[in-house]
C-alpha cells in the first residue's frame, strides 16, 4: 500500500492514524514534538508543516500527501505535485480555501450561494455599514478572526490587516456537511449535522446528528456539498458549514478540505467514519457507506475556565457509566480556558433523549488542572 504523509499532528492528525492503524497504512507525519498523533504513527518527523523546506523533505518520504489543517506552506506542496507526489487537497484548492476573501470570490465565480461580501485592505469606518461581520482573511480559527460590528467602536479593537466584511445573516439554523469523493469520481455525502453555539466562547457547544430539518433542506445542502468538492476538484474531504436563514435560503459560510470537528460523531454513529472515509478517497478506494446507525450529540471537551495548566480530567468514570457515552481525549498535555481537548459522542434512539444525557455530562466531565 502507498506510504500516507500527514501535515499536521493534533487530534484530527492523530484520529487520521487511528483509522489508518486499521489497514496497517504506513503513515508519516509532520508536526512539532510532542504533537497528539506522535505515538499513533509509524513515522513521526519533528518540523515545521509551515516552513518550506520541512515540507519538501517531508513530502519526498511519501507517495500521497494530505493535511489535517489548511495553515500549510502551499508552495511547497505545488513543487511536490509537479514532482509527481499526490497532493490531497489540490495546493490551488488549498490556496483558495486558506483565505476566507478568496473563498468568497470563488462561490461568487461559481455563482454559489453565499452572503453578500467585501474586501478591503483595511477596515476603516466609512468602508462598511453597521451591522456586518468582520473576517481575517486568514489564520482565525475557531471565531477567533470573526466579530459582529454593531457600532464604531467595535471598529477600533480590530488589527489593521486585509479582511473580509459580510453582511450580518439571519441565522435560523448552522448545519454542516461532509462530503468526500476519489479519484475515481465518486461523490458521497454524510447526512447534515446542525450546531448549537456557546454565544460567549463563539465555539461550538453541541452538535447533532440528524438535523433538525426539513427532507428537502437536506437534500439541498447535500446537492450544495457534492457541487462544491467537484468544483473544487478535490479528492478527500470537504466540510462545509452553512447556514440556513430565516428566509429559508441556504448560504455557504466556509468550507474546510479535510476531516472537521463537525464530523466526529461518524466514528461511532455512521457506518464509516469521515477518517476512514478520507484514507479511502485519498487512496482511490471505493467510498464506504454514510448511513446513519444511531442518532448523535456530539460535544465538545473544552478547558474549563479558570484553569490553566496540566490537564487533569475530572467525573471520568461517572461518563463512563452512562449508556451510549463514548469519551475521546486528544492528549494535549496543557490545558486552557475552551482549549478543544476532546470530545464525547452520545448515542442514543432520538436526538432528544441525547442531548438530555449531553447537557448532564457538560457539568459532570470536565478538564481541569490541579
Ligand atoms: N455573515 C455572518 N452573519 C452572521 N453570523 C456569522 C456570519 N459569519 C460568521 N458568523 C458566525 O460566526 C461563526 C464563526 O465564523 P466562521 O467564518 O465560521 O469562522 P471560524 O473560522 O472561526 O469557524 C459562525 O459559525 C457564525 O456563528
Ligand atoms: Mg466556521
Amino acid at each position: 500500500m502507498k506510504k500516507i504523509g500527514i501535515l499536521g499532528g493534533g487530534q484530527l492528525g492523530k484520529m487520521l492514524c487511528l483509522a489508518a492503524a486499521d489497514w496497517d497504512l504506513e503513515i508519516y507525519v509532520l508536526d512539532t514534538e510532542g504533537s497528539p498523533a506522535q505515538s499513533y504513527c509509524k513515522h513521526f518527523i519533528a518540523g515545521d508543516f509551515n516552513n518550506y523546506e520541512d515540507v519538501v523533505s517531508f513530502g519526498f518520504l511519501v507517495d500521497i500527501l494530505t493535511i489535517e489543517i489548511e495553515h500549510v506552506n502551499v508552495k511547497a506542496l505545488k513543487y511536490l505535485e509537479k514532482q509527481g507526489i499526490a497532493v490531497h487537497p489540490n495546493p490551488n484548492a488549498l490556496e483558495t480555501i486558506k483565505d476566507k476573501g478568496l473563498q468568497k470570490l470563488f462561490y461568487q465565480k461559481h455563482k454559489l450561494p453565499t452572503s453578500k461580501f467585501q474586501l478591503l485592505e483595511t477596515i476603516t469606518e466609512g468602508a462598511v455599514s453597521l451591522p456586518c461581520v468582520w473576517k481575517s482573511r486568514s489564520g482565525g480559527y475557531d471565531g477567533k478572526g470573526v466579530s459582529v460590528l454593531k457600532t464604531a467602536d467595535d471598529l477600533k479593537k480590530l488589527p489593521q490587516e486585509p479582511c473580509l466584511i459580510e453582511e450580518l445573516v439571519a441565522i435560523e439554523k448552522e448545519i454542516a456537511v461532509i462530503v468526500a469523493r476519489n479519484e475515481a469520481g465518486q461523490v458521497i455525502a454524510y447526512p447534515s449535522v446542525e450546531m448549537v453555539f456557546d454565544p460567549k466562547a463563539n465555539l461550538l457547544d453541541y452538535q447533532l446528528c440528524p438535523s433538525n430539518i426539513s427532507k428537502t433542506v437536506e437534500r439541498k445542502a447535500q446537492n450544495l456539498a457534492k457541487q462544491l468538492i467537484k468544483k473544487f476538484k478535490l479528492c478527500g474531504l470537504l466540510a462545509v458549514e452553512m447556514f440556513l436563514t430565516k428566509n429559508g435560503e441556504l448560504l455557504i459560510n466556509e468550507v474546510a478540505p479535510r476531516p472537521h470537528n463537525s464530523g466526529h460523531h461518524t466514528i461511532e454513529a455512521i457506518e464509516t467514519s469521515q477518517f476512514e472515509q478520507h484514507l479511502r478517497a485519498i487512496l482511490n478506494l471505493p467510498l464506504g457507506s454514510t448511513l446513519m446507525r444511531k442518532p448523535s450529540v456530539l460535544l465538545n471537551l473544552v478547558g474549563a475556565e479558570g484553569y490553566t495548566g496540566e490537564a487533569v480530567v475530572d467525573g471520568f468514570e461517572k461518563a463512563l457509566n452512562t449508556e451510549g457515552v463514548h469519551v475521546h481525549l486528544y492528549g494535549k498535555r496543557i490545558t486552557k480556558p475552551f482549549r478543544k481537548m476532546g470530545h464525547v459522542t452520545i448515542l442514543d434512539r432520538n436526538v432528544e433523549k441525547a442531548v438530555e444525557k449531553a447537557l448532564n455530562l457538560k457539568d459532570t466531565l470536565r478538564i481541569i488542572s490541579h
